[in-house]
């Protein structure tokens, strides 16, 4: 169980991540996306030779140049990666009943879409984890203004969820990947500051909020797929 009175703001990245390893062991997880973020995180793990697995939630629809990253990543760093990906008979159901593009249609459809590609594999991921490790930064939208860099996540049975990034910057990010050489998502050179799936992801304009081509076709205070809200 996670312990309340972890000062986690006070903690640079690797410090927090090394903090929590003595807390849980080997029991946590870094959650992948292969975000800028999250290959910040993964060199963090490497360097510090922490005990920490990593898991992606596949869900099927993700771009080529994340699944190019994915195989990268796997051989700089000699790790498993574990996917996480959706069950099939609802998915298939899903398809059948909606089509493959439901989630344009509606907002209920796009989360019922998340839920089933994401939400419910990561209740899997974690079930038997200590806690688990995300890249989420304050910076990013409206939704994470606030967000702690240590807390208790209540959804998946009280167990830690981290945040080491939480205050950084995206300059701090790119920073430590272009100081660490660090591989990154090609994405990211083509104006995609936030990636999730193909099909719900869009180059931004310079200006642009750095979430604004996720669902860009929702509000801001609905960005969020039911990972962290
Ligand atoms: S999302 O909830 O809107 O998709 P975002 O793309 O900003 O989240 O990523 C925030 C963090 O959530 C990532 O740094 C990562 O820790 C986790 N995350 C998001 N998508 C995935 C995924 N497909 N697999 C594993 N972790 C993910
Ligand atoms: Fe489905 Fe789009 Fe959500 Fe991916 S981001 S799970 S394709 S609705």
């Amino acid at each position: 169980m996670s312990d309340h009175r972890v000062d986690g703001e006070s903690l640079d990245a690797a410090a927090l991540l090394t903090e929590a390893v003595g807390h849980f062991g080997d029991g946590l997880k870094l959650a992948c996306s292969f975000g800028a973020e999250d290959v910040v995180l993964l060199d963090l793990i490497a360097q510090n030779k922490l005990p920490i697995s990593v898991f992606v939630l596949d869900t099927g629809r993700l771009h080529q140049e994340t699944y190019d990253l994915w195989e990268q990543l796997n051989q700089r760093y000699g790790i498993k990666i574990v996917a996480y990906t959706p069950q099939t008979e609802p998915l298939q159901q899903l398809l059948q009943l909606k089509g493959p593009g439901s989630f344009y249609h509606s907002i209920e459809n796009r989360r019922e879409c998340c839920h089933l590609r994401k939400v419910e594999p990561l209740s899997r991921a974690l079930a038997d984890a200590a806690g688990w490790i995300t890249g989420q930064r304050r910076e990013q939208s409206v939704t994470r203004a606030s967000l702690p860099k240590w807390e208790t996540d209540a959804t998946h049975g009280g167990i830690a969820k981290l945040n080491p990034l939480a205050d950084w910057t995206e300059a701090q990010v790119w920073d430590y990947i272009k100081a660490h050489r660090v591989p990154y998502n090609k994405l990211h050179d083509q104006g995609f500051p936030s990636i999730g799936c193909a099909p719900c992801t869009r180059a931004i304009e310079p200006g642009e909020d750095l979430r604004a081509g996720r669902w860009w076709w929702e509000n801001p205070e609905q960005k969020e797929c039911g990972l962290h809200k």
